[in-house]
């Protein structure tokens, strides 16, 4: 079918911190050696919360994508743009707006939650109503089968699939597409064709999931099969039509809970964070100061680490040793606080190291920013068009020749 292909993407809304780091971008980094890799700053789906707020959407995007190069996302290995820049995505968006069921949306968990929380905003607009229709033209359109996301966004990349499965279901069937069918197979080499069938049959006689997954690898491995015929034979195995629009997987980021100097989960709303690029001076101001277990008042008073938000940081950066030497001191009153933060601070600075080294250039050369974003925009617009052409056709949508 399409080839294996990872999009994800992020709102600009401010400076990213070590939870983002920790739980987003070290798995973005670590993806971009086994997929092609499409990675963009959702500045559309900023406007949906931010309508009325419009001018830090630039300056943060700028600065986002250097906190992406900072934690080690490679410009020569991943597809890195703009959403705004492309706006095959907002077509898309409008065609699927013409067949998405608004019970669908009205459905969709954050919808309610998000109206909940920022209760100081008006969200009953359209465009915060179709947030997660925008999401799924921005998935579908690159035919991307690996959405990395967290838990929260799962429920949106479902929504996608179901997105993709009625359009297929509406317009995948072209006239005559029966007889397309089985012209089709009559291309594949005999062996493969009879195996086609066969597990064709199993799957559509006993929902035989296993057959299903053999007949699509089979199809992935049989060569001289124009993209449209795989298609087609794609579609067919399930009763569908011709497979237009790829169903995507949520890739679930393995729940990172960052803790934050406070011991609550790290979020911009708690206030909580350190930066991806704290300046060493607050960073070390920040971990001074934090809390420690109010049962050491003073440096005499022994301690338990399991009351304490610099302990969850030792789970972070601390090897064995470091957290030995910390319970040991810490219950016996043989170090004092200042102390044991000493190793945190130095191994957050030592992480920093090579993502402000990296930073650095771009810094001193924001065009470097600029042209990146460009060449991915071009990249990228290259996919998003040629799904479109093949999305145009299926609904009709011509020249009038
Ligand atoms: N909704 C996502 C978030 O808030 C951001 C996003 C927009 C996204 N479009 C996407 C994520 C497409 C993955 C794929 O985090
Ligand atoms: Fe927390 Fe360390 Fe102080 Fe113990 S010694 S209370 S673990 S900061």
């Amino acid at each position: 079918m399409f080839a294996q292909r990872v999009l994800s993407g992020m709102r600009p809304t401010g400076a990213l911190h070590l939870g983002h780091y920790h739980g987003v971008l070290k798995n973005w980094a670590r993806l971009q050696d086994e997929y092609p890799c499409f990675f963009f700053v959702a500045d559309w789906h900023a406007l949906t919360t931010h309508y009325d707020d419009v001018h830090i959407i630039g300056r943060n995007t700028h600065e986002m994508v250097i906190d992406w190069l900072a934690a080690g996302i490679d410009p020569a290995k991943s597809v890195l743009f703009v959403q705004s820049q492309v706006p095959q995505h907002a077509e898309l968006h409008l065609l699927l707006s013409m067949m998405a069921p608004l019970s669908w949306l009205e459905r969709v968990p954050t919808y309610k939650d998000q109206q909940e929380k920022l209760a100081e905003k008006d969200l009953t607009t359209y465009g915060f109503l179709g947030y997660p229709l925008l999401q799924a033209a921005d998935i579908l359109i690159y035919r991307a089968q690996h959405v990395p996301v967290g838990e929260d966004q799962v429920p949106h990349v479902e929504f996608t699939r179901e997105v993709a499965r009625r359009f297929n279901h509406l317009y995948g069937k072209e006239p005559g597409y029966e007889q397309k069918a089985q012209d089709a197979i009559k291309k594949l080499a005999s062996k493969y064709a009879r195996r086609y069938k066969e597990l064709r049959d199993r799957y559509q006689e006993q929902g035989d999931p296993g057959a299903l997954e053999a007949a699509r690898a089979l199809l992935a491995e049989s060569s001289g099969l124009s993209r449209e015929d795989r298609e087609r034979l794609s579609g067919y195995l399930e009763g569908g039509g011709k497979v237009i629009l790829a169903e995507p997987q949520a890739l679930l980021t393995a729940a990172s809970r960052m803790p934050g100097l406070d011991g609550q989960k790290m979020s911009k709303s708690y206030g909580n964070t350190i930066a991806l690029r704290e300046d060493a001076k607050s960073l070390e101001k920040k971990i001074r100061t934090m809390p420690t277990d109010p049962a050491r008042v003073r440096r005499t008073d022994p301690g338990n680490p399991d009351k304490c938000p610099v302990w969850d940081l030792h789970q972070v950066y601390s090897s064995d040793a470091t957290r030995a030497w910390v319970r040991q001191g810490c219950t016996s009153a043989g170090i004092g606080c200042i102390e044991c933060k000493q190793p945190v601070i130095e191994a957050v600075l030592r992480e920093q190291g090579p993502m402000l080294e990296r930073a650095q250039q771009y810094i001193d050369k924001p065009s470097l920013v600029t042209d990146i974003l460009e060449d991915g925009r071009q990249k990228a617009a290259a996919q998003a068009e040629e799904t479109m052409r093949d999305v145009r056709d299926a609904m009709g949508l011509g020249r009038g020749g």
